[in-house]
């Protein structure tokens, strides 16, 4: 059978039992843990695709994914105090539907973190090359060092991303060395995001230049416009989605949360909340002061974001300054309506606060090899740990080559549409473990139960789902692909090796001897 490799639940449980961390998590700590790892480039960069895809429905677009995120955040809390060890969605589908979907599931977790890092990085670049670069030294990078030339379904125009390579690059070495991001560090970083945008928002939305014509038309693209179109106020979720991907790091700390009946929804829906009421107000400033109308190609659809169509119209004079046509939206917001000093300190701000999130998707992505390896899904020399580091250091050398590879050759929008493709897969399978397991272990205690887990998780399967349908076909296309050369591995390698097939269950949740590296993890005192 294909499907009865089940790791046993009581053998993780032991293991989790040994590390039992200690509860000193409060609510307000959980949400600012999770403001730090949420907020990143999908406000500070992905703005300007969203309203390429949307136009003023952007803001809607905001709240449709926030939804979502909202009731998969408490199926990943359920899920995350009932098996509380690394792997994340790998380990719950492991000890929930066995082996070949726990595969899977890892497998599109590859795109979730490493993806997501490269679209962080080609973020960072846009910031680094327009705010520090330009505004700073004065220095014009040239547009084939500065964009990718890959765009699938067309090009993009440049050569390579520089500045994204060397970031992915740099952080990748930070992690090698066992670099952790401290409690002080996070705060601080939380402190400068959550400032610049709140000067954001104030500034635009008293903005004498703030119009409320420009909200209109609304939705220019319609609110939905159709399966694989990635257009329209749904289409603009399913990007903009991105801006909330990280959230499930805060379930992760259920285990280390006090009170956590009470504290992890809390935490949780709270820190999405504020990103939510954030994201609606700087996408309003954005708007209602530049103006965030899509460009229309032929047909009345917009061109799509990233596409070399899209950046031949931006050279356009008629289109200069426009909103969509920019690598650092909200930077240039601000300079656009008199305010370059305080835009150029947003500049900065990103370029200060992106590089720890790119370190903790790429951490998190090492994390999923590192245990599948230890699973003998994947070679033993991905787990080996550096004598003198401790770190796991040739699966993050491996993981920040292709992360350094893929950001210096992709557009920041579609790396983001693909890390959304392996995310949505992974939350949807979440769910449904969160419901296998309450059938199937309803003795196991669980420090956070969902009221309503009923209509929250099949809500979660659903909405997961239509946004994924949402995606342009081209990022969707990836997921079907990617799972394929996936199981040609598993049935050429894995399956035959695996550990638990040969009949060693082994429950492993740490880089041995190395907790300091675990910087998604909050502070304990
Ligand atoms: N939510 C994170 C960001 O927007 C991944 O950068």
């Amino acid at each position: 059978m294909l499907l009865d490799r089940i790791k046993p639940l009581d053998a993780i449980l032991a293991a989790a039992e040994k590390k039992s961390l200690k509860r000193s998590l409060g609510a307000i700590q959980l949400m600012l843990f999770g403001v730090g790892c949420i907020i990143g480039t999908g406000i500070f960069v992905l703005t300007a695709a969203g309203a390429q895809k949307a136009g003023p429905g952007l803001m809607l677009a905001f709240v449709i994914a926030g939804a979502v995120c909202v009731v998969a955040a408490l199926c990943y809390a359920e899920i995350a105090s009932t098996i509380p060890v690394s792997g994340s969605a790998y380990t719950y589908t492991y000890a929930t539907m066995g082996e070949l979907l726990a595969w899977t599931v890892g497998w599109a977790l590859v795109l979730e973190y490493a993806i997501a890092a490269s679209a962080v990085s080609v973020g960072w670049s846009g910031y680094f090359v327009g705010t520090i670069l330009n505004e700073f030294m004065g220095i014009h990078l040239p547009a084939w060092l500065s964009a990718g030339p890959l765009f699938l379904g067309g090009a993009e125009g440049g050569l390579i991303n520089l500045p994204a390579l060397i970031i992915a690059l740099l952080i990748t070495g930070l992690l090698m060395i066992g670099t952790s991001e401290s409690a002080m560090v996070n705060a601080v970083l939380v402190a400068i995001k959550v400032t610049a945008l709140t000067a954001f928002i104030a500034l635009t939305l008293t903005s004498a230049y703030f119009d409320p014509d420009q909200f209109n038309p609304f939705l220019p693209a319609g609110m939905f416009g159709g399966f694989g179109s990635g257009v329209g106020a749904v289409g603009a979720a399913a990007t903009i989605f991105f801006a909330y991907v990280g959230f499930d790091a805060v379930s992760t700390a259920a285990e280390e949360t006090k009170n956590p009946q009470r504290n992890v929804p809390i935490g949780l829906i709270g820190s999405l909340l504020i990103c939510t009421i954030f994201y609606i107000l700087v996408a309003a400033g954005a708007v209602g002061t530049i103006g965030g109308q899509p460009i229309m190609g032929p047909g009345g659809i917009p061109f799509p974001a990233g596409s070399e169509e899209l950046a031949r119209q931006c050279a356009l004079p008629e289109h200069a300054g426009a909103l969509v046509c920019s690598k650092e939206a909200l930077a240039h917001v601000l300079r656009e309506i008199g305010f370059s000093g305080i835009g150029n300190m947003l500049g900065i701000a990103a370029f200060l606060a992106l590089p720890s999130v790119i370190l903790v998707l790429l951490f998190a992505q090492t994390r999923i090899f590192f245990v599948m390896s230890r699973d003998g899904l994947l070679p033993e020399v991905l787990s080996r740990v550096h004598p003198k580091w401790h770190t796991p250091h040739i699966v993050t050398a491996a993981t920040g080559a292709v992360v350094a590879v893929a950001a210096a050759l992709l557009p920041v929008g579609q790396l983001a549409d693909i890390a959304n493709a392996g995310t949505l897969y992974a939350f949807l399978m979440v769910a449904v473990a969160v419901l296998v397991l309450r059938k199937t272990r309803p003795d196991v205690p669980r420090s956070f139960k969902v009221a309503g887990v009923w209509f929250v998780a099949p809500a979660t399967v659903l909405g997961t789902a239509f946004l994924f349908l949402n995606l342009p076909a081209d990022a969707m296309m990836v997921l079907p692909i990617w799972s394929a050369i996936g199981l040609v591995v598993y049935f050429a390698y894995s399956r035959s090796r695996s550990h638990l097939g040969k009949g060693i269950v082994e429950v492993v949740d740490d880089v041995a001897g190395e907790e300091t590296m675990i910087p998604i993890h909050p502070p304990q005192h």
